[in-house]
């Protein structure tokens, strides 16, 4: 198969991929540590363990992130 794009956009492409999956993973978690809102996300969805670790997740791959880039 015919490759369309260069190599470094393949592989900035996935690496954003990467980091808003665990964006909105450790998003989801550190949403459910409040007691604001009634609904929660289940917990096999998101990522860090606790608020503690979710907010670690959620700064460590801010800096892959394509808004930050
Ligand atoms: C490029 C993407 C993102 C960046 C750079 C970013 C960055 C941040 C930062 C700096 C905080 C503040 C943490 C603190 O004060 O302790 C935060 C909080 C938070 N983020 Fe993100 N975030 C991003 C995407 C997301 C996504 C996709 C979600 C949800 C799916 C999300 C959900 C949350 C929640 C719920 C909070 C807590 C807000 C609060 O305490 O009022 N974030 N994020």
């Amino acid at each position: 198969m015919k490759r369309v794009h260069p190599l470094l956009i393949r592989i900035t492409h996935w690496v954003n991929a990467l980091a808003i999956l665990v964006m909105v993973m450790s998003g989801w978690k550190i949403y459910n540590a409040s007691p604001l809102f009634d609904f929660s996300f289940p917990n096999a969805i998101t990522l860090g363990g606790w608020l503690g670790g979710a907010l670690q997740w959620h700064f460590a791959a801010m800096w892959l992130s394509p808004s930050t880039a």
